[in-house]
């Protein structure tokens, strides 16, 4: 038998993407020691995404239990920064600026008054507006603009600046990090004991076609009370989870572009400013800094992470039409990251059908808004063994065979 060094802890948590890293977070402030494995904290997924915090201008039909989860951690967001920025010392970017989405033609503007329906029965604050009164909120829009709504809840953050908060938040509240993937969840009869970890480099699952996701080498192993399962689009591939356990995530890329607003200008826009055009979704997301985001594409390809001519173009045309003078900006970062996209595209949280594991993944186009309830959720599920009221519906036992066969 190998012997490698070990670790013992109550927690580890596998991935230390956002909301790897708020788990860990909220953990640790409960008094659990906790230990994170992650070859890269705070990369991943938040280093591409724009940090829109949606609820309202993101409603879409089927979604109403959902909305409920993503309304109530937009409404814990202001207290979440407050704090998160106490503890870290730094600024997470946050900005309480409102969104405008916006409608081209006849048929974005149908569109849209039907997603003004649909949020005015959900009990939602937004505002229509004429395209004139659209151009007066943001001058910079095109002429042609036909109609809009105004969101004055939904804000935004920066996902690397609250990456960033949260490593040193963790670091302070005493989490333990390895710099390693996790390889092999280890299972003790019928209960989750912790993970194997391996040297950096292969993710979980990245062996050769065919083969088995056997971990390449082993260089540490962490024993744990409990182990969460936080490892975004990857969270399907760790070996040793039992099949009917594993999290039906899949990757759903999105390319993301940077464009920069020179300093001395007047800002270019002053809110979150998105359409659908020709069906896709396009958003622009102007920080304090001057930097623009613009987002994103959602393309079902696996785990490919290509940047492509067609992707930047398609995010370039659409900005455009929407707002024509960013063709100005300097572009700054083309990047393609992977949502984790679930079933029902609602996150899976809390405890599994395995005793000692839990899960927190499948959070798909919502991470960044729904990282404080998530890590508030986790947080209760360790200490206490059940969620709070709130996070119930997403409990990854909807998923489970036993009760899916039963619902047939
Ligand atoms: N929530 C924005 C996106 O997933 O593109």
């Amino acid at each position: 038998m190998p012997v490698h060094p070990r670790t013992t802890a109550d927690v580890l948590v596998v991935g230390g993407g956002i909301i790897g890293l708020v788990t860990a977070w909220r953990a640790a402030q409960r008094g659990l020691r906790t230990v994170l494995a992650d070859p890269d904290p705070g990369g991943g997924a938040a280093q591409v995404a724009a940090g829109m915090l949606a609820a309202v201008t993101e409603l879409h039909y089927g979604e109403e239990t959902l909305l409920g989860l993503n309304l109530a951690s937009a409404r814990r967001y202001p207290d979440f920064v407050a704090e998160l920025e106490e503890a870290s010392g730094q600024d997470t970017g946050y900005r309480a600026c409102g969104t405008l989405a916006v409608a081209l033609d006849a048929d974005d503007r149908a569109h849209l008054r039907e997603l003004h329906a649909l949020q005015r029965r959900c009990g939602l604050d937004s505002v229509w507006l004429t395209g004139r009164d659209c151009r007066r909120l943001e001058p910079m829009l095109a002429p042609g603009v036909r109609g809009g709504l105004r969101v004055d809840g939904d804000h935004q953050i920066d996902p690397r600046r609250l990456a960033s908060a949260l490593l040193v938040a963790c670091e302070r509240a005493g989490v333990a990090f390895h710099r390693a993937w996790a390889t092999r969840l280890t299972v003790d009869g019928n209960r989750a004991t912790g993970a194997l970890l391996g040297p950096p480099g292969t993710p979980p699952g990245e062996s050769p076609a065919g083969a088995s996701p056997e971990p390449a080498g082993v260089s540490h192993e962490v024993d744990a009370d409990q182990v969460v399962l936080a490892a975004g689009s990857l969270s399907g591939r760790l070996a040793g989870v039992p099949d009917e356990i594993l999290p039906p995530v899949r990757p759903v890329k999105g390319q993301v572009l940077r464009l920069a607003v020179p300093a001395p200008r007047a800002p270019f826009l002053s809110r979150t400013v998105r359409a659908v055009v020709r069906g896709s979704q396009v958003y622009l997301v102007p920080r304090a800094n001057g930097e623009l985001v613009v987002g994103a594409t959602s393309e079902e390809l696996g785990w490919d992470t290509t940047v492509t001519a067609g992707g930047v173009y398609e995010l370039l045309r659409d900005a455009h039409e929407l707002v024509p003078g960013i063709t100005e900006l300097p572009l700054t970062e083309t990047r393609a990251g992977l949502r984790p996209g679930s079933p029902d595209n609602a996150p899976l949280l809390g405890p599994t059908e395995l005793p000692g594991l839990l899960l927190a993944t499948g959070h798909y186009r919502n991470g960044v808004l729904l990282t404080p309830v998530t890590g508030d959720a986790l947080a209760d599920a360790l200490v206490s063994g059940e969620l709070p009221e709130e996070a119930r519906p997403f409990t990854p036992h909807r998923f489970s065979p036993a009760r899916q066969e039963a619902s047939v």
